[in-house]
């Protein structure tokens, strides 16, 4: 496996709408699944898509924050083309970063209840539902698919920091 380089806010990749795989037992698909996953688990991320790695593929990976605390001991969620829906009108509001965009925070609407659908590694139809904060990984790792970078999401530019500064931020933004 090898760990591969992040594009960072600024490259047009980030911008573009990825493509469908369909083929996703080649051998160059299977490679790039087992890179992603290195290489989110080495940076420390919470989930990595295809074209921050420079691929202009519709496929992410996620660590399994829908399985409790312990998810690193669990092989990550990796979908191929994904498609999610919203299973209700509620959005909550909160910090989110992106590998593409290091030292970052910004705070970001999402829903809290969603659906997925899309095929798993192997090529097989998977469907499921997802809430909180795996709700929001799924939706922030799926609007990189549509060339979509989190600043994009945000309601007041005020809500935007670096992390080592956020807390400040977040005190602040107390009611
Ligand atoms: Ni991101």
């Amino acid at each position: 496996m090898t760990l591969l380089k992040i594009a960072q806010l600024g490259h047009p990749i980030l911008l573009q709408v990825a493509l469908p795989i369909d083929h996703p037992l080649d051998d160059d698909i299977q490679r790039l699944i087992d890179d992603m996953i290195e290489t989110m688990n080495d940076t420390g991320g919470v989930g990595l898509a295809a074209p921050q790695v420079y691929r202009s593929h519709r496929l992410f990976v996620a660590k399994r924050f829908d399985q409790g605390e312990d998810n690193d001991s669990l092989p990550p969620f990796v979908i191929l083309n994904p498609v999610l829906r919203p299973l209700s009108d509620t959005i909550d509001d909160a910090f989110e970063g992106c590998l593409s965009i290091p030292g970052l925070r910004g705070k970001i609407p999402r829903n809290t209840e969603i659906t997925y659908s899309g095929l798993d590694r192997e090529g097989y139809p998977i469907e499921g539902q997802a809430t909180g904060y795996f709700a929001r990984i799924l939706q922030h790792e799926n609007d990189h698919l549509d060339g979509i970078l989190y600043p994009a999401r945000m309601r007041d530019w005020s809500h935007m920091g670096f992390a080592t500064e956020i807390t400040h931020l977040s005190k602040h933004l107390q009611p």
